[in-house]
């Protein structure tokens, strides 16, 4: 490229929403976060993302937080930043499939309560789960960004990607992202891959990768030549292991050429100084593990994200059954086959491991199968790039019917029935689509909150003190 030629790259950054989620299981609070936004809010960020993904079930389970009133409080700090959120199609933040009446009110909601852009993936790769939440978007005014779950596998040739963006333009996104969620694109395939995709689309181009392999701030700089437009970091203190490559080091790799970000290394320090004690707080509460700091070239080996790993370690521990680690690893891509080789991402990559670990322990293959294996089968999750294993479909299903259409045609709208159903704690809108996702925890949380107001009524008897401004 000409010396000319300026192409600034954009920075998404990910410390409020990813970063924290990948190394801390999502434990950041509003209260953590909003000293600091004054300062990020001048970065120039391309935009910060800050909900989504498991925020919003942490918020509710873990942080007892209205997840829509962190959002709220981080619209009124972040004044000329862009907040985006991650969506995943038509499971929203929840792990079924929603009716079309709750994702549309869902992207809705979201855009009115301040998120820009509306990240959005499913994890079979089936755009069909895309589109109510793309149109839901554009329809609002946001800005919908269609994410590639990206996974390796002979059906994912360079030819499949990009008749997959192609189609995703053409369903109305406003740009297009690599999800890389394992850390397995490598540095010149990204090249090629990002290569192939500028020379399909149009639309801007993200990446989104994490570090667990130890490869990603290279896959970066590769991609950006090959003309990636924005790319996703995190604040140093919270970067890096399975979170993302630092903002930092990417700002200065890029300082002086044609692809520099422009962004105030000086204001990037303060910031990063507001987050380093708070990391130490982390690593000494235990809460922060060096073991996911460091580089894990099993993800590369075995093509399984970090996190499916840590998952199946678990299950393993829980049977005393440590020894078949090596096994399950094997089954893992075995099982994915007989699936339809689908990404490994939330929820397949659960349903893969699950089921890869009952074939293992049982001594003989599918002898359990589980409830979610023959969802998939049925065609409950959409459409897989290759057909299943016939043998496993007939084992499964027997005489049951597989259906072909999209999922969500199956479901009535349903925000009605939530509503009556969650009627005794709304208190606010957004409180139908929180029962909607998480029925148990939003309960739960609903309870707290009506005691936590009920505590305020009996302290102040000013009855105008609300916990809930219009
Ligand atoms: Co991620």
């Amino acid at each position: 490229m000409s010396e000319n030629i300026k192409k600034p790259v954009g920075i998404t950054e990910t410390v409020l929403r990813d970063a924290h989620q990948s190394l801390i299981a999502t434990r950041m609070t509003t209260e953590q976060m909003l000293p600091i936004i004054d300062k990020m809010d001048k970065v120039g960020y391309h935009s910060v993302e800050c909900w989504g993904g498991a925020t919003f079930d942490a918020c509710l389970r873990f942080l007892k937080e209205d997840p829509w009133d962190r959002l709220r409080k981080l619209r009124d700090g972040f004044k000329n930043t862009k907040l985006q959120m991650l969506f995943r199609g038509q499971n929203i933040l929840g792990y079924r499939h929603y009716a079309d009446d709750v994702v549309e009110y869902f992207v809705q909601k979201s855009i009115a309560n301040g998120i820009d852009i509306i990240r959005i993936f499913d994890c079979l790769n089936d755009i069909r789960n895309l589109q109510t939440a793309v149109t839901a978007a554009n329809k609002e005014k946001g800005n919908a960004q269609v994410a590639l779950s990206y996974t390796l596998g002979d059906a994912y040739t360079l030819d499949y990607w990009k008749d997959i963006a192609k189609r995703i333009e053409d369903m109305g996104a406003n740009s297009l992202c690599i999800k890389d969620m394992a850390g397995l694109l490598v540095p010149y395939r990204a090249e090629e891959l990002v290569g192939a995709l500028k020379e399909t689309v149009d639309i801007p181009i993200q990446l989104h990768t994490h570090y667990t392999s130890g490869v990603a701030s290279m896959t970066y700089l590769k991609a950006i030549e090959a003309g990636c437009d924005v790319i996703d970091t995190a604040m140093s203190p919270l970067a890096l292991g399975t979170s993302q490559p630092a903002t930092e080091v990417m700002v200065e790799a890029l300082r002086g050429t044609p692809y520099d970000t422009g962004l105030d290394q000086n204001l990037l320090a303060e910031i990063a100084e507001y987050f380093r004690p708070m990391r130490e707080e982390f690593i000494a509460s235990g809460r922060l593990s060096t073991k996911v700091l460091g580089v894990n070239i099993n993800t590369l080996r075995y093509q399984v994200p970090g996190g499916m790993l840590s998952n199946m370690i678990s299950q393993l521990k829980e049977q005393h059954a440590e020894d078949k680690y090596e096994e399950v690893l094997k089954e893992i891509p075995r099982v994915r086959k007989d699936l339809g080789e689908p990404p490994l991402v939330t929820p397949s990559s659960q349903i893969v491991g699950t089921q890869a670990v009952f074939n293992v322990l049982a001594g003989e293959r599918y002898k359990m199968i589980t409830k979610e294996t023959k969802a998939i089968l049925r065609g409950e999750y959409g459409q897989t790039v290759k057909p299943f294993n016939p043998d496993l479909v007939k084992k499964a299903l027997g005489d049951e019917k597989q259906i072909t259409c999209r999922p969500a045609d199956l479901l009535d709208n349903e925000l009605d029935t939530l509503r009556k159903e969650a009627a005794e704690y709304i208190r606010q809108d957004e409180d139908v689509l929180t029962y909607a996702l998480f029925p148990q925890v939003a309960t739960e949380y609903f309870k707290y909150r009506d005691a936590q107001l009920t505590k305020i009524d009996d302290k102040v008897s000013d009855k105008e003190v609300g916990a809930y401004p219009a």
